[in-house]
């Protein structure tokens, strides 16, 4: 039974945050909730929000408001889209089928990390609504090549093309919590860790009954079968995506091409020279190089260098549906929410990430009410106030 997320245990993400704590091992939450090296960049993700203040237009009666979204010509219902989150099938039993479901129910598209616990082909059949696929080419171009075509194939409509990824992030939580030592082969190094499992008995009983330590389904090695869990390191190194790859994966693929990990105008100017069709501003949830611009700060200069030749999505940070109506006042067409619903689903599976959409939505109506504003369509930059050096350019930036 999963734990109940309703108010007045649950009325924000960082409740989900809470209890997703309390649920799931040390290991296993600081995974999700933790960033790269001294965390500067995940946590200004977030703070960065506060910078912009909204301007509404008060006495304005909206007895209805539109929160649906257009993105490579699929309506969403909602303006945000659920992040390639990796791992997720160690949140909760089947996790990545969980959050596909809700985010379809909800009318939103579930975009599946290469790097996950669950066939592709069954995210796919679990959820009612548009699924994308998040690709790495761990493996090799053999490998991916042949998880483009089951993507194909099984109906995902989108392929959404990880940029960042050169190497893994240093994560120092999975450090200190013995990620390396839990996954290698000596017994002795791992029992030291193990305790940090045995004081979460329902996530254990749920994750030996989901199978144990997943592998991914989806990263199958000729010869070998689908890659093991603790290759994954080794394998991100080995596979560095380059410009020149985008050529190869376009002929395999044929379909709508999404770039996401771009930061900076040149690098947008890039990705679309290579034909994609979509960007996603996005430092990986700062999770892998620190230090970098919090992505609504990065925003307004990707989106100026597009100059509306392709469509700008965003995400990092987003745990308000303040923070997308911010995000789509600056430009962004949409937003991808990552451990907003990655904290539903290790509280309670389904039911969490639903409660997260719900909280998300729910705060989206108020907020365009509360702006006098009747459809996240009509977002535009007189709804708010971002420094004035935003509108600079680096170049121009004094
Ligand atoms: C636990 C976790 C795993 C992630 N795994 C992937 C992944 O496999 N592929 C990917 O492109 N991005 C991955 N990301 C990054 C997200 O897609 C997204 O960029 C990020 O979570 C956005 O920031 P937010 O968590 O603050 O919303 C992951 C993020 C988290 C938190």
């Amino acid at each position: 039974m999963p734990p109940p997320v309703e108010s007045p245990r649950v009325v924000n993400i960082a409740d989900l945050r809470r209890l997703a704590e309390r649920r799931l091992p040390r290991a296993v939450f600081d995974y999700i909730d933790g960033g790269a090296d001294a965390e500067v960049t995940m946590r200004e993700n977030c703070r960065i929000y506060d910078d912009v203040i909204l301007r509404p237009r008060n006495a304005v009666a909206i007895p209805q408001c539109d929160l649906g979204v257009t993105v490579l010509g699929r309506r969403l219902e909602l303006p945000f889209l659920l992040a390639p989150v990796g791992s997720s099938r160690m949140f909760y039993p089947r996790g990545e089928e969980a959050a596909a479901r809700a985010a379809g129910a909800a009318g939103t598209a579930y975009i599946l990390s290469t790097l996950s616990g669950c066939m592709l082909e069954d995210v796919r059949a679990a959820s009612s609504g548009p699924v994308w696929y998040q690709l790495y080419l761990v493996g090799g171009r053999e490998v991916a090549s042949g998880a483009i075509e089951r993507a194909r194939l099984a109906g995902f409509s989108v392929l959404a093309v990880t940029i960042d990824t050169a190497v893994s992030g240093l994560r120092e939580r999975d450090g200190r919590n013995g990620t390396k030592e839990l996954l290698g082969p000596s017994l002795g190094a791992r029992l030291r860790f193990l305790p940090q499992f045995l004081v979460k008995p329902r996530w254990l009983a749920g994750f030996l009954g989901d199978g144990g330590l997943m592998s991914f389904p989806n990263v199958v090695i000729p010869g070998q079968g689908p890659m093991a869990y603790a290759d994954v390191a080794a394998a991100l190194e080995q596979s560095t995506v380059s410009w020149s790859d985008l050529r190869w994966i376009r002929e395999v693929w044929r379909g709508p091409i999404v770039i996401k990990g771009v930061l900076t105008g040149d690098d947008a100017r890039r990705a679309l020279d290579e034909g994609a069709e979509a960007l996603v501003v996005s430092n990986h949830g700062g999770r892998q190089l620190d230090g970098v611009s919090a992505t609504l700060r990065a925003l307004p200069e990707v989106v100026s260098a597009v100059n509306g030749r392709a469509e700008v999505l965003l995400d990092g940070g987003i745990r308000r549906g303040s923070d997308i109506v911010k995000a789509l006042c600056l430009g962004a067409r949409a937003v991808l929410c990552g451990r907003a619903y990655a904290y539903g689903l290790g509280a309670g599976g389904e039911v969490g990430v639903a409660r997260a959409i719900g909280i998300l939505r729910a705060d989206l109506i108020r907020t365009l009410k509360l702006l006098g504003c009747a459809a996240v369509a009509d977002l535009d930059p007189s709804y708010v106030e971002a420094p004035p050096a935003w509108s600079c350019r680096p170049s121009q930036a004094v």
